[in-house]
């Protein structure tokens, strides 16, 4: 058990949402009850009568929920509507000249856009997209920096019902390449590179080892120039983004599609080694994104929200590209890292645009913590009235911290629990409403009927813990695993008969009825909030020439949640310390290129063999140990050789 779940276990601080917080939030105690009375009494109704609310459709639905094919569920299945129109042209009316992006570059320039400038942008980007023969339903990859260019193309592909699906920027090649080839992508918009830290960093490069390697379907790639760093343009296929818009116009008539009509894939890791495409809808999507902007952030008109999520994972999509916009909110995107070019980078941002609304991830809140209390001090940060964070549990300690120091002990904080799979926020306090206790993220959403139960799948009532699981389909969950209807029902549904959603995480109630997560309960480790499959690592250590086999388990780390510890079999063994000190090296950058740098190990340790039982089976648990620094003087004799523990006590 990690320092970060014990310190919560005892963990008993309430704090109420303040007389001034409630009197303003758009849910209070009685609209809350209304929510959940609608819910409970008319489900199907009570999503759908929040859809016509919300979204514009361009034809209404008869079908609310059709679950005659589940678990593949649909939802407001023969309406028709479009994502980008929900976003941008709805608000043209009342907030032309509203900011919809606010964006602060890596090296401290700002940009505005209004609601016309991002309608502009994507149009025109919509119509060079349809020029170069992209068509409704064909996937279009998105490899770019952390810049409104990256939301103006999922705008445009949302517009003209291109299926994006964006590989974060962080990622290697080699990743890129599985992620195009996996989806069948037609076109690659990526950027020359971006700005990180005071760096330029390369994206094209990367796309064209991509394209060397494999991704045949790729017919063309659209290139933002925004370092001007020197890249190759391959004739016939690579366009500059400024060629590819020259002369298009900014209109484009958003084409309409099916609810169900899928809007973005978005890859992430599960408990193999082949990352999993996570298909989502429009309609249904687009209506969670709407609400929980609305319900857990208590968005209004003239709030500045920022979210410092890259778009290449699902919280920037939900929290940046899709849901605030769809409500005509104001964003902050930012290019930078929090520490460049010091910690005091947030604040000042903040600062500088007048944040209302913050929204994190506890890694970020450890790592600037360490720095102190005087740095945030130095801004003013007066505007801030809601704070956020998600990602992993966060540590009573940074709650608070995040509460007192940033929060002025004024902002209520919302601890969001979800995941790329549930496509938005379902556990998650409603400020005006919710008594937070740091650590918890509280209840689930009007609608969302998340339980914990037990391995025979009896739901456990307060305090006790299981696994998380969602029982009634709400609109934004996960439609399938691209390419993989066998997988989808097997990963999320197969351990339950189809009776529950199974979310991946164990999770315990407190007798308030308040959620607490503990982790995940399958291979897979949460990386400074970031989800990684240990067997994605693993097969990137063995595709290494001079690795026979490794295992990877997780470690509690302060800052991170938890770390990469790498147990490895190399087939020629090293006995000079300065010799495995290189190999280290050498397989961290492996991994690096294999995937991509957030998934370097932290530690790799070698040994003749991995400790395995007679059955020939890893004992992961005792990795875990040595990973964590315990004594393991405990049960070894199913071990088939107790010798090797000895071998891995030494890290490098
Ligand atoms: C996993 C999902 C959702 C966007 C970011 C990550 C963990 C997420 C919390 C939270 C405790 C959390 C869970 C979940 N997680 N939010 N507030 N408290 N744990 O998305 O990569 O799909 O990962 O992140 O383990 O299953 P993701």
């Amino acid at each position: 058990m990690s320092h970060t779940i014990e310190s919560i276990l005892t963990e008993n601080r309430v704090f109420p949402p303040s007389e001034a917080f409630k009197a303003q939030a758009t849910i209070n105690d009685a609209k809350y009850q209304e929510l959940k009375d609608k819910a409970e009494t008319d489900y199907v109704g009570f999503w759908s009568d929040l859809a016509r609310e919300k979204l514009s459709w361009s034809k209404d639905f008869s079908v609310g929920l059709d679950d005659s094919k589940a678990p593949f569920y649909k939802w407001f299945t023969d309406g028709e509507l479009n994502a980008s129109y929900n976003c941008i042209d709805r608000h043209l009316e009342e907030k032309e000249y509203k900011n919809a992006i606010i964006f602060e570059a890596d090296d401290g320039s700002t940009e505005t856009y209004t609601y016309k400038d991002l309608h502009d942008e994507v149009c025109r980007l919509a119509n060079a997209l349809v020029a170069k023969g992209v068509e409704k339903g064909d996937r279009v990859i998105i490899y770019m920096p952390m810049i409104p260019q990256a939301v103006f193309a999922m705008q445009a592909c949302a517009r003209i019902g291109a299926i994006h699906s964006i590989v974060f920027g962080g990622f290697s090649a080699e990743a890129l390449k599985d992620r195009i080839e996996d989806a069948g992508a037609k076109m690659v918009i990526t950027a020359d590179g971006g700005f990180r830290g005071g760096k330029t960093v390369a994206l094209k490069n990367a796309v064209d080892e991509a394209l060397e390697k494999g991704g045949r379907s790729v017919e063309s790639v659209i290139v933002y120039e925004r370092t001007k760093q020197a890249v190759k343009m391959k004739a016939g296929r690579d366009i500059t983004w400024n060629d590819a818009i020259a002369g298009m116009s900014n209109y484009h008539h958003a084409v309409m599609v099916n609810a169900e009509h899928p809007l973005f894939l978005l890859y992430t890791s599960g408990s193999t080694g082949k990352p999993k495409g996570i298909q989502h809808s429009t309609g249904g999507y687009l209506l969670n994104a709407h609400l929980t902007n609305e319900w857990v952030f208590d968005l209004k008109n003239d709030d500045v929200f920022w979210c410092t999520a890259d778009v290449g994972w699902i919280t920037g999509h939900t929290y940046v590209a899709y849901g605030p916009l769809s409500m005509g909110m104001t964003i902050v995107m930012f290019e930078g890292v929090p520490t460049y070019p010091d910690a005091g980078r947030f604040w000042k941002v903040c600062q500088d645009h007048a944040v209302t609304v913050f929204y994190t991830a506890p890694t970020a809140i450890r790592a600037l913590m360490k720095f102190g209390s005087d740095l945030p001090k130095q801004y003013d940060l007066s505007k801030l009235r809601l704070l956020g964070t998600v990602g992993e549990p966060i540590n009573p300690e940074a709650w608070i911290w995040y509460h007192d120091v940033i929060g002025r002990g004024e902002c209520p904080i919302v601890d969001t629990w979800w995941q790329t799979e549930t496509g938005a926020h379902m556990i998650a306090p409603l400020p005006g409403v919710t008594a937070l206790k740091p650590g918890s993220c509280t209840k689930p959403l009007p609608g969302i009927d998340a339980h914990i139960v037990d391995e025979e799948g009896t739901e456990l009532t307060h305090g006790e813990g299981g696994y998380l699981v969602i029982r009634k389909p709400w609109p934004s969950m996960v439609r399938t695993i691209w390419n993989d209807d066998a997988r989808f029902v097997e990963t999320y549904f197969a351990m339950f008969k189809n009776k529950y959603y199974v979310v991946g995480d164990s999770a315990h109630l407190d007798t308030d009825g308040n959620f607490w997560i503990m982790g995940r309960i399958d291979d897979v480790l949460n990386v400074s909030g970031h989800r990684l499959g240990t067997m994605e690592i693993e097969s990137a250590l063995v595709s290494h020439p001079a690795v026979v086999e490794a295992a990877v388990v997780g470690r509690p780390h302060d800052v991170k949640g938890e770390a990469i510890a790498a147990f490895v079999v190399l087939s020629n063994n090293l006995n000079e310390a300065a010799e495995k000190a290189a190999m280290v090296q050498e397989l961290r950058e492996w991994v690096a290129k294999e995937i991509g740098p957030i998934a370097k190990p932290d530690e790799i340790r070698f040994g003749t063999n991995l400790p395995k039982t007679r059955s020939g089976k890893i004992m992961r648990r005792l990795l875990r140990g040595i990973a964590k620094g315990e004594d393991l003087c405990g049960d070894t004799s199913t071990l088939e050789d107790p010798t090797i523990l000895a071998q891995f006590m030494e890290k490098h």
